[in-house]
């Protein structure tokens, strides 16, 4: 990418250390190199533990780097990124909560009356296709459902940054092909930038314009970039028969494999050293 496009997150040489309860210090992540633009679905793909879910809470502000900068739509990130909405790995609404105040509450923090933050997330569930739930607490919904409502109290405030880390990881096949393409929908309608991490990069390529690969850790680094030029507005379900994907799915995975081999075996040893 030329230097002078304008980015919504970037991180230039981004190096990131855990400091360890017996005083060591552990580099997840080393010199990292990353930019999405404004707009652009750039995915994130790599072995467990290399550093993608540091790389989400670097660009969330939630993690300050040893090394490096990170810049949101152009300036230094001085602490937390509030243009960004973060959906986390684990579900994070409020049990006691129904739906509905769960997408409403965003907003009620911020300021917005009672009445209008609830007018609001009504228009927001029914986005989601839960027009009917709102008055469900979280354990009566389904995982599923649960994501939907996540979506929705994230995208009501309107983040110009998506930061997704493995949203629909717990969810079955056919539920996740699902909730991509409600993702897709709702992304065309507004495009923000989003920064998505999975595992599974089938999903990753059925979603993004930019397939991004991590090497397993420690010092992690961003070792593969790939555009994705499969046409939009795209189906999950129609887009993952088609040969361009296969072919890309084949080349990316011949880089992939190796790194996914190497942090199995990385947490192995670090099991049988303990
Ligand atoms: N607070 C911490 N203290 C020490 N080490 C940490 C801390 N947070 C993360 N790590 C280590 O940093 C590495 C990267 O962790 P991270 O959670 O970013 O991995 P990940 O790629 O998201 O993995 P997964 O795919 O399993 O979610 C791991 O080896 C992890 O053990
Ligand atoms: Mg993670």
């Amino acid at each position: 990418m030329n230097e002078k496009a304008p980015t919504a997150v970037a991180l230039d040489d981004a190096t990131v250390a855990f400091r360890l309860g017996d005083g060591r210090v552990y580099t997840a992540v080393e010199k990292a190199n990353l930019a999405v633009a404004p707009g652009e679905f750039v995915a994130i793909v790599g072995p467990t533990g290399c550093g993608k879910s540091t790389l989400l809470n670097v660009a969330a502000g939630l993690l300050k780097p040893a090394g490096g900068n990170v810049r949101i739509f152009d300036r230094a990130l001085p602490g937390l990124n509030r243009d960004a909405g973060y959906l986390f790995q684990a579900d994070a609404l409020f049990p006691w909560k129904t739906a509905l105040d769960n997408v409403a509450i965003g907003l009620e923090i911020a300021g917005t009356p009672r009445s209008e933050a609830v007018r609001r997330a009504r228009e927001w569930l029914a986005s989601v296709g839960l027009a009917h739930f709102g008055s469900r607490y979280p354990h009566m919904l389904s995982g599923g459902q649960r994501k939907r409502v996540g979506l929705a109290q994230v995208l009501i405030r309107n983040p110009k940054i998506l930061l997704m880390d493995e949203p629909f990881g717990p969810l079955d096949a056919q539920t996740r092909q699902v909730m991509g393409n409600l993702l897709l929908d709702l992304w065309n309608a507004d495009r923000k930038a989003v920064l998505f991490v999975t595992h599974d990069l089938e999903e990753a390529i059925a979603l993004a314009d930019r397939v991004v690969i991590m090497s397993a850790g420690p010092g992690a680094r961003i070792i593969g970039d790939w555009k994705v030029t499969l046409s939009r507005p795209r189906d999950i379900f129609e887009t993952r028969m088609k040969p361009e994907f296969h072919d890309l799915h084949k080349e990316i995975w011949s880089v992939l494999k190796g790194e996914v081999m190497k942090g199995y075996a990385q947490s192995a040893q670090a099991a049988e050293a303990v």
